[in-house]
């Protein structure tokens, strides 16, 4: 897997072109595209990261959109694009929805969007799972599941849902100034009922993933049927006070 940093004017030479209209560039979709980048006012490209596309580094990847890193005016941030090969009409739909979490102050900060990208706050860290690889202090770890879970609940009050919180390993980051963020707005709605704090607690505490197995070794087995029915009581009345009630199943 290869990095390399790419200007505007070298975008449309391969292997470049083929990640930027993945997983196959046509002249007449790159020219598509590179006008869009141009009205976003991206002057570099980045590809490095963890994950691969072609031969190449980017930041992440899923059936949507490749993410990596573009300067825009001077600054990096994170610049999803959307696959050529992806069922998606657009990244408006997402643009608006991460808005709306932003309103709440969950998400990465939306900046701007088109038909095929949209740019956003890069988060530089990893996923959750690599971070509870490297940090098992209980106050350090208790402090982000508490992030996590107050930044589910604001979702559910706005009925905003992330619709991929309960199988969550690339959707949950955690910056290196050890904050967590919720990311990828592409399957969330307005119109499902929004279940944020079940899903991401399902995710936590009742899989056999290694995340569920890291936080219960440093914070302690939980009393599950305890959690099912403080669980379950939040998902008849999502008050503040059944909430409180579970984060406390979820961190004594
Ligand atoms: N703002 C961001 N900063 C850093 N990495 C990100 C950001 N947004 C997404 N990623 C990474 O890129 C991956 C793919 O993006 P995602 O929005 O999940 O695409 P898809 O809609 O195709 O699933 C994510 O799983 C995540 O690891
Ligand atoms: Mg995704």
């Amino acid at each position: 897997m290869k990095t390399a940093i790419v200007p505007m004017s070298q975008l449309t030479n391969e292997p470049f072109a083929s990640v930027i209209c993945y997983p196959k560039a046509t002249p007449s979709e790159m020219q598509v595209r590179i006008e869009e980048l141009q009205q976003l006012g991206v002057e570099v490209v980045e590809f490095y990261g963890k994950t691969s596309a072609h031969a190449l580094q980017v930041y992440g990847k899923g059936y949507v959109g490749i993410v990596v890193v573009a300067q825009v005016g001077g600054e990096r941030l994170a610049l999803k694009m959307q696959r050529v090969d992806s069922n998606r009409e657009s990244l408006e739909h997402e643009a608006k929805l991460l808005s709306k979490a932003n309103t709440v102050g969950v998400g990465p900060r939306f900046l701007a969007v088109t038909k095929h990208f949209l740019v956003m706050e890069l988060i530089e860290g990893g996923s959750l799972e690599d971070w509870l690889q490297t940090h098992i202090d209980k106050i350090e770890v208790k402090a982000i599941v508490e992030d996590i879970l107050e930044q589910c609940y604001r979702l559910d009050e706005i009925s905003l849902d992330h619709g991929e919180l309960s199988k969550a390993p690339k959707h949950l980051l955690v910056n290196n100034s050890d904050k967590p963020y919720i990311v990828d707005f592409e399957t969330a709605s307005t119109m499902r009922n929004a279940s944020n704090v079940t899903s991401v607690c399902q995710y936590l505490y009742q899989g056999n993933s290694e995340v569920c197995k890291v936080i219960s070794k440093v914070l302690g087995k939980r009393n599950s049927n305890e959690l099912v029915a403080a669980l379950r009581k939040y998902r008849k009345n999502r008050g503040r006070s059944n909430f409180e009630d579970l984060k406390k199943q979820c961190l004594q």
